[in-house]
Formats: C-alpha cells, sequence, structure tokens
C-alpha cells in the first residue's frame, strides 16, 4: 500500500493528514501540486499509488490532476467527478434538485440585461455568486436596482469569463449562523455553527465556529447531499430557513478542519486516512465516471 498526498501548501489540515498516515505506518509521498507534470501515455511513477488525497488550493489543478489519475485506474478522495461537480455551483445546485434535496431557489442567467430582469421579478434581496469560488470571496447580497444596476455592470465591464454567468439565488433569512456538517463515506462525522453578525457567516471570514449536534434529520440531509454530489469526504454548507427548515447552500470537496478537529474532538484527518485506504482496498471496484 503506497499513498500519494498532493498538495499546494501544508497548512494544518495537511500537516494532519500526514500524521494520520504515519500513525498507521503507512508509507506515502508529499506532492506540490506546481511541480506535477502528467504524461497522458505513461503514468510512470503514479502507478506505484493506491490511492492519492487531494488537498490542491486550485480547484482546476485538483480537478484535472485527479481527471487524469482516475482515467489511469487511480483512486482518488476526492474523485474527479465529485471535484467537478462541487467545484463548480450550478452543479451543484442541479445534482441536488435532481436528487430532491431542498436548497434555496436558483436561477442563472447570461447577459446582465436578463440578470437584471429576472433579479427584479424575484424581488430583494437575492444572492449573486461566481460559480466558481470559496471562502466568500465575491458574493454580493443586493438589496435593490440601484445595487442590481452597479454590480452587473461591474461584473460586465471588469469580471472575466468567470462573471458572465450570473448564478442568482434567493437569499434566506436565516438566524446569524449557518452549518457546516462533515461527511466521509456513509456518515455525519461531525457539525458546527458558523455564527457571525455578517451575512456571510464563513470562518475564513470572520464566523465563530460553535459545536452543532448531529441530529438524526441533519446527518440523512448531509449525507443526501454528499451522495447527490457522488459522495467521499465532503463538506455541506447548511441554511435554516424558518417555514422550509434546512436547505443545502453548497457542498465542497476539499475542506479546511482546522478549526472544527479541536472543538469537536472528531479526529477528521484520520478518518480521511481510514476512508482513502478503504477506497485504496476497492480499487478494482470503483468506476470513474466521465467529468461532466
Ligand atoms: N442565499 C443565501 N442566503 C443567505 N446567506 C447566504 C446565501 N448564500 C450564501 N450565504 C452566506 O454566505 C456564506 C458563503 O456562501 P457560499 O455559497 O457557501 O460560498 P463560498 O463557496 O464562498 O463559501 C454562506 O456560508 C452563508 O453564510
Ligand atoms: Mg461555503
Amino acid at each position: 500500500m503506497r499513498i500519494a498526498v498532493l498538495y499546494s501548501r501544508v497548512r494544518v489540515e495537511e500537516k494532519w493528514i500526514f500524521e494520520g498516515l504515519e500513525k498507521r505506518n503507512i508509507p506515502y509521498d508529499r506532492i506540490d501540486d506546481r511541480q506535477v507534470v502528467l504524461n497522458l501515455a505513461d503514468p510512470g511513477d503514479w502507478e506505484q499509488y493506491d490511492v492519492v488525497i487531494e488537498r490542491s488550493l486550485s480547484f482546476k489543478s485538483g480537478l484535472y490532476i485527479t481527471q487524469v489519475l482516475n482515467a489511469w485506474g487511480i483512486p482518488t478522495v476526492n474523485m474527479a467527478h465529485v471535484a467537478a461537480t462541487c467545484g463548480d455551483k450550478l452543479s451543484t445546485s442541479i445534482a441536488l434538485q435532481q436528487a430532491n434535496i431542498p436548497q434555496p431557489k436558483v436561477w442563472i442567467t447570461f447577459t446582465p440585461q436578463a440578470g437584471l430582469q429576472t433579479i427584479e421579478d424575484i424581488g430583494y434581496p437575492v444572492v449573486l455568486k461566481p460559480v466558481v469560488g470559496s471562502w466568500g470571496r465575491l458574493l454580493s447580497k443586493i438589496n435593490d436596482r440601484d445595487a442590481a444596476e452597479t454590480v452587473l455592470e461591474h461584473k460586465d465591464t471588469l469580471g472575466g469569463v468567470q462573471h458572465s454567468v450570473f448564478y442568482i439565488q434567493e437569499y434566506v433569512k436565516k438566524p446569524s449562523r449557518d452549518i457546516r456538517t462533515f461527511v466521509i463515506g456513509d456518515r455525519t462525522v461531525c457539525a458546527i455553527y458558523r455564527r457571525s453578525e455578517h451575512w456571510i457567516t464563513n470562518t475564513a471570514r470572520g464566523g465563530k465556529a460553535e459545536v452543532c449536534p448531529v441530529t438524526p434529520e441533519l446527518d440523512r440531509l448531509s449525507v443526501a447531499a454528499a451522495k447527490a454530489v457522488g459522495g467521499g469526504v465532503i463538506a455541506v454548507d447548511i441554511l435554516e430557513d424558518e417555514e422550509r427548515g434546512y436547505l443545502v447552500n453548497e457542498v465542497n470537496h476539499t475542506m479546511e478542519f482546522h478549526s472544527t478537529v479541536p472543538l469537536t474532538g472528531v479526529d477528521i484527518p484520520g478518518l480521511i486516512v481510514e476512508y482513502a485506504l478503504m477506497a485504496a482496498r476497492q480499487r478494482d471496484q470503483i468506476e470513474a465516471p466521465a467529468v461532466p
């Protein structure tokens, strides 16, 4: 058994995963994604790995590297098709919709004019997001027409390709927190509230983590959401709506857990290692669906 951990920067999370492998005496290599060169016709040294744990900071690098590895028959945690779905908010919403998982209402438009018309029809406030992104970056809560016109014009003039797709969500009047659950395989291993006075509750934006009990309902919803995107090691963002209850806001495939582990006492990196070992053992049974 030999494992590789693909990383961009060794953060606490990666350090803990290395320790988890060392504790279990599993031989492994650390691979810096900036150094990776893949010859499609020749797996070369990669062939020695039974599984690769992907921890890239770059969505694209992680996605493309795992895509090639999966094509060679090397399982990855997570699989490339899971990264493709989770890394794109529209793909995630489609997967959730198909699995009948409750989520905030979503609209997609492709021009500022259609965007403005849609926002006017929905009514204010609405949330506009880049389809690819994380840490709460470049999200806009649009409270009125003036703001809508300004944000759409800025995106149209200054934005790159990514900003020509307008992913619009209803604004969910959540309490001053959201919920993040951690699913590994078929189990929700822990959950946190992220509390903030700001409407964006990401811990990267100052949200404070608190323990959230994993009720059977939260477990069922989180596991279903993880399954909808292809499963593996998954973090699910959930909003609490007064009337409709839990709504799955987004699903993440390379989550951080430096505040969650000391808070909950759950050994997430250890469980990731165990999950990767299981994926390696089931290597022959893993069939990688094509990345959409
Ligand atoms: N539609 C929404 N209604 C209310 N709050 C939202 C909505 N969308 C996002 N948020 C808040 O912003 C945070 C970040 O949004 P998210 O879609 O998870 O983007 P990111 O990928 O940047 O984390 C969420 O955790 C939540 O607190
Ligand atoms: Mg999020």
